[in-house]
């Protein structure tokens, strides 16, 4: 069974090829800008122009041609309407049989394919999103999520305030290393969602007071954001009965978050699986091996008409087992 996934839902364009053992190749660009958020017709346009060079790539680097791709698949949901276009014109274009794949979702199956996790409870912490889903009663559940921004463009947002530029997280975990001093900012967890708004302004009034080191602002946004995260991840875990922790989506790159999962889990009993960077920011290696998963399950390949789900929620996804 080979699959040929594609990814794009929002600004990156993803091309990968799996087999049911193996992620064979994933290729990926982003769309960037340099101030300002995404326009979804301009992302869609970058999408346009690679996705051919792009899908022969990931043909290439997998010695794998065209015709022995079994199906495709592609993000159907959820995201920006002409960014998913993209994937569904492909579909239309190529010919082959397909799966749909919703993006939140394939974050935690390829946790699943890659590493030993069974049935974590993932911590998907992205630009755009932050949510904490699990498998439960039949289903993929956000057991918490974020009431304002993702925790990755809050992060950006302070990072180009100070003039650091995007992405800022990696920029922001830089300068933390050289914070020493713990400077308390607001901690918003509600029941079980998360809220960084109120810390985003009060971190930029620290900033504009000038009372304060940069470093020390962004070792104490670091503490108190990931501490927000554990707090509901923890909870939710000990909610579902699940001992494994999976950490998803480009803000779990970082090594303190990596960290202090390994810690929390260490102290439940619970185990903590990271997947190697390529695999947590959006990519199509995840798109394909869900889509294998899916396959596997019994779903059963479509062949005309691919949708797209703009607004599709994680636990509106149909499931197969
Ligand atoms: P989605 O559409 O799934 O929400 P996205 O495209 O918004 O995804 P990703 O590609 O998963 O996001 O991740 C990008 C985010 O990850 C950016 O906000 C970036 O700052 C952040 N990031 C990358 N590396 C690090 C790091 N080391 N520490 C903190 N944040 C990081
Ligand atoms: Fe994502």
């Amino acid at each position: 069974m080979i699959s040929l996934g594609l990814e794009s839902t929002a600004h990156t364009f993803g091309a990968a090829v799996a087999n049911s053992k193996k992620i064979l190749s994933n290729e990926k660009d982003s769309y960037t800008t340099k101030s300002g958020g995404i326009i979804p017709i301009d992302a869609a346009k970058h999408h346009e122009k690679i996705y051919k060079e792009l899908i022969n790539k990931a043909l290439e680097n997998a010695k794998i041609s065209l015709k022995d791709i079994d199906f495709i698949s592609y993000s159907a949901a959820p995201g920006l309407g002409p960014c998913l276009r993209v994937s569904q014109n492909i579909v239309k274009e190529l010919k082959l049989p397909f799966v749909e794949v919703n993006h939140c979702v394939a974050h935690l199956e390829v946790g699943k394919f890659l590493t030993k996790a069974k049935d974590p409870v993932l911590l998907y912490a992205s630009g755009a999103n932050t949510q904490i889903i699990a498998f439960e009663a039949k289903k993929y559940r956000i057991f918490g999520e974020t009431l304002d921004q993702g925790v990755g463009n809050f992060i950006d947002s302070f990072a180009r305030y100070i003039g650091l530029g995007f992405p800022g997280g990696p920029k922001i975990a830089k300068l933390a290393e050289k914070g020493k001093e713990f400077i308390p900012l607001p901690y918003v967890v509600k029941g079980m969602d998360v809220s960084f708004t109120g810390m985003l302004t009060n971190l930029k009034q620290k900033y504009d007071s000038k009372k304060y080191k940069i470093e020390d602002l962004c070792y104490s946004l670091q503490e108190t954001t990931f501490a927000m995260l554990l707090e509901v991840s923890e909870r939710a875990m000990a909610h579902c009965n699940k001992n494994e922790l999976l950490l998803g989506g480009g803000v779990a790159c970082n090594t303190i978050l990596q960290e202090k999962s390994n810690i929390m889990c260490k102290e439940k009993g619970a185990k903590c699986f990271v997947p190697e960077n390529q695999y947590l920011v959006d990519n199509a290696a995840m798109i394909a091996t869900t889509g294998i998963s899916m396959v596997k399950a019994g779903y059963k390949l479509k062949t005309k008409d691919p949708k797209i789900y703009p607004y599709q929620r994680t636990d509106q996804v149909k499931v197969f087992s």
